[in-house]
């Protein structure tokens, strides 16, 4: 942990650009993505907010990803709800690049 708060979450070139990979912090139990559009990276929970399916197997489409399993959307800027069934929106984390690793702001 940085004293800044964020925490790094492994080396800049895993996550490409127009990419989702998923991350685990064991120490929160904790499932998160890291997305990359556009040069900026978005950090978003791991798992749907509808029944839990891992959104890293999603379709991305720009700053949108869709869950594979019932098709909600979401915007991963915000993490708002576009469609549903999904009614509840996605945490979404402050991520960063530093010295050459990937940082997220819990
Ligand atoms: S689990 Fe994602 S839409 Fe149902």
């Amino acid at each position: 942990m940085t004293n800044d708060g964020f925490r790094p979450l492994g080396p800049s070139g895993q996550v490409e650009e127009n990419d989702v990979r998923p991350y685990y912090l064991p120490e929160r139990k904790l499932r998160l993505n890291v997305a990359r559009v556009g040069g900026r990276l978005y950090a978003f929970a791991g798992l749907c907010a509808h029944e839990r399916c891992p959104l890293s197997a999603g379709l991305l489409r720009g700053t949108t990803i869709q869950c594979q399993c019932h098709g909600s959307t979401y915007d991963l800027a915000t993490g708002a709800v576009l469609t549903g069934p999904a009614t509840e929106s996605l945490a979404v984390y402050e991520a960063r690049e530093n010295q050459g690793q990937i940082e997220v702001k819990l």
